[in-house]
């Protein structure tokens, strides 16, 4: 028995107003706490449809630190399956996607399996004649999430019964995804470009604070940013700026165009940066996409979709987008300092293809750990993971423009240097850490293997 398991007041005495203590980010009971009470009862980003046009299409994940699987059925579904042959627990596919046909295939004992999870075939059957497999969890196939929801192509999944529903956990945060899809005259997106994935040797939590870290981007982006901003300083107005250089200046912006941008916060740890303007604001139109976008939607609705240019929106605890620019990071955390960060970009349907290529530049400047700015970030989550462990200090200030009461109402806009996004998610954090222990996943009753598609099924 560890120190936080059974004892809500000792994980309550964590969080303070305006500061945390620093286990959040280092203690291994802790994280495993996370992944129980957190992770498992809330809306984990689990993938983009479009990952999986066709049927046997799968994408293989974690959710909760536990491997699942996203798959398109026979029937058009798509289901989110526990990633564990029901045999002897095998993972089922081991590669990051594919296409598995009409069943998944156990390289171990070659149990067969539907792409809905039912069992199809067992091998040397009749040695299982006057057994009670037929009864046994065995026979219930791939265990599906509690819960799945499909929001304008991203699939979403709750492991535990026991949880908030969908539309209550998110609010008015959708607004961010509906803005990125609005985005294509089509009303649609499409991941493109593949995915860069990194393990990062930091909690997962420092990412994800990072992104509404407004005041880190003028200091910890100094020597990226303020490079390609002094080299290009004083070049003559009517010089052509280069595609670079329009998205490295930006974060170069000083205290005051940070904290003018402002904040909009959400219940349930949602936020996002950038309400009235954003560094994404000032990117030079594309031919013909303005255009392509006011016979779609009209001018006037036209211009608002275009004027959204939210910096990050922060989906807690693992998505984050950018709807300005295609591109989203999500956060699979793995221990309590490693977390496997996955960046996709996509492509606008029916827009020119400027703007993909905008988006998988900015993706490779911006937010792969080789670039001269995603590595910044890196560096400063190391730093605190391992600063974290000197002593004499337990805290983790979260102070700034703190003010009593803030919490309510929960729906806010504030100045955008402020840390209530952070304070914001750990007072959700602690709502779910403290809550009593939640109930086992949800399984197949015996005998009725059809839920997992009813429960499964988006
Ligand atoms: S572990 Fe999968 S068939 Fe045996
Ligand atoms: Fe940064």
């Amino acid at each position: 028995m560890g120190k936080y398991r059974d004892d809500p007041a000792a994980i309550a005495a964590l969080i303070q107003e305006e500061q945390v203590h620093k286990d959040v980010y280092i203690d291994q009971e802790i994280f495993d706490l996370e992944m129980e009470r957190l992770f498992a009862r809330t809306w984990i980003y689990v993938g983009h449809a479009s990952q999986v046009p066709n049927p046997g299409d799968y994408i293989t994940t974690d959710i909760a630190a536990q491997p699942v699987i996203m798959v398109r059925h026979t029937d058009g579904a798509i289901h989110v399956l526990m990633n564990r042959c029901s045999h002897k627990g095998s993972k089922l596919v081991s590669q990051p996607s594919g296409n598995t046909g009409r069943a998944f295939h156990c390289p171990y004992h070659a149990w067969a399996f539907k792409t809905d999870g039912k069992v199809l075939a067992i091998p040397a059957r009749n040695h299982y004649e006057g057994t009670s497999l037929s009864e046994s969890p065995a026979m219930k196939g791939l265990v599906p999430m509690s819960a799945v929801e499909q929001y304008r192509g991203f699939v979403f999944a709750r492991i535990s019964e026991d949880g908030p529903g969908f539309k209550e956990y998110f609010g008015d945060s959708l607004s961010s995804i509906d803005n990125m899809a609005d985005r294509s005259p089509e009303g649609e997106l499409e991941i493109a470009g593949g995915c860069l994935r990194y393990l990062h040797n930091c909690n997962w939590k420092m990412f994800v604070e990072n992104l509404n870290d407004t005041a880190h981007p003028m200091v910890a982006h100094e020597s990226s940013a303020g490079t390609a901003k002094k080299l290009w300083e004083g070049k003559p107005a009517d010089t052509p700026k280069p595609m670079a250089i329009e998205q490295f200046v930006p974060f170069a912006s000083g205290y005051q165009f940070f904290d003018d941008m402002g904040i909009r916060i959400f219940s349930n740890g949602h936020s996002y940066t950038g309400v009235k303007f954003s560094i994404h604001s000032s990117y030079s139109s594309i031919p013909g996409y303005e255009a392509q976008m006011v016979k779609a939607y009209g001018e006037e609705r036209a211009k608002n979709i275009l004027a959204t240019a939210r910096h990050n929106t922060v989906y807690y605890p693992t998505l984050t987008i950018k709807g300005a620019i295609q591109s989203i990071r999500v956060a699979r955390p793995i221990g309590p300092d490693k977390t496997v960060l996955e960046s996709y970009t996509f492509r606008l349907k029916g827009a020119p293809p400027e703007l993909l290529q905008r988006t998988l530049m900015y993706t490779r400047l911006i937010n792969s750990s080789m670039s001269v700015v995603g590595h910044d970030d890196l560096h400063a989550y190391r730093s605190i993971q391992e600063g974290l462990h000197c002593s004499g200090n337990d805290w983790v200030s979260l102070h700034r423009n703190y003010k009593p009461g803030e919490d309510a109402p929960d729906d806010q806009v504030v100045n955008g240097l402020s840390e209530i996004p952070m304070r914001g998610e750990f007072r959700t954090w602690a709502r779910y850490m403290t809550a009593p222990a939640i109930k086992p996943i949800a399984k197949p009753a015996a005998n009725e293997p059809a839920r997992a598609t009813a429960k499964g099924a988006v």
